[in-house]
């Protein structure tokens, strides 16, 4: 059966789809428990509130950001960085809520990547036309441990390329549920997410909400 890009029936949770030497997309595998994911998200941004962060070079970043767990990514005009603290409030992130940690472990182990535990989980919020440039995930400290990346909400389009930016990535639909992950050859990878489309989604509005897990300490 081929699926329209615009098709919003749920995909039953099949077969891992290799996308890349250690890169798997799991379709529909957090379905079961996304309802359970949005209600946590709502807690930890109630406790440490979405923000736009600035980049070194000064821009804005279209897409909202915060943390849970042990470390949180920020980013300022000094620099990328994992902290312990928020920035914005100066006190802990939130703790990794226990059904973002346990279904990021089961989906490792689903991708091959047994034993992950991560102390990272940055919290991305799309709004529509909200993109993610190409980038590499490059600032965590255990490069030997994937990226568990979980989709939410509005679909968007994941670009996901090599080791070099030159290389034109693929693009691969992203919808409620669906996670991505990768390490080994493909955790250098450059990826990215392009402009969100509009839409309303049934649970979770005009919005997507992007969970991505990392062994950053
Ligand atoms: C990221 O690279 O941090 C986010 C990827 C995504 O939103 O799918
Ligand atoms: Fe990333």
């Amino acid at each position: 059966m081929t699926r329209s890009l615009f098709d919003e029936t749920p995909t039953p949770y099949g077969a891992p789809e290799a996308i890349a030497p250690g890169a798997v997309l799991l379709r529909g595998f957090a379905c079961p428990v996304a309802d359970a994911l949005a209600q946590s998200v709502k807690q930890v941004i109630a406790a440490a509130p979405l923000r736009h962060l600035v980049t070194p070079g000064g821009h804005t970043m279209s897409v909202a950001m915060c943390n849970c767990g042990a470390l949180g990514w920020t980013s300022c005009r000094s620099g990328y960085r994992y902290s312990r603290t928020d920035p914005l409030s100066g006190q802990p992130w939130p703790a990794m809520p226990g059904c973002f940690l346990a279904i990021a472990v089961r989906a490792a182990a689903e991708a091959g990547f047994d034993n992950f535990r991560p102390d990272a989980c940055l919290i991305n919020r799309y709004e529509p036309g909200a993109r993610m440039s190409l980038h590499q995930d490059r600032d965590e400290g255990d490069m030997t441990a994937p990226i568990v990346s979980v989709s939410l909400g509005l679909p968007a389009v994941f670009l996901f390329g090599s080791g070099q930016r030159s290389d034109r990535p693929a693009r691969y639909r992203l919808a409620h549920g669906d996670v991505v992950v990768w390490g080994g050859p493909s955790r250098l990878a450059f990826h990215g997410v392009a402009p969100l489309a509009d839409g309303d989604h049934a649970q979770l509005g005009r919005q997507r909400i992007n969970l991505t897990f990392r062994c950053a300490g």
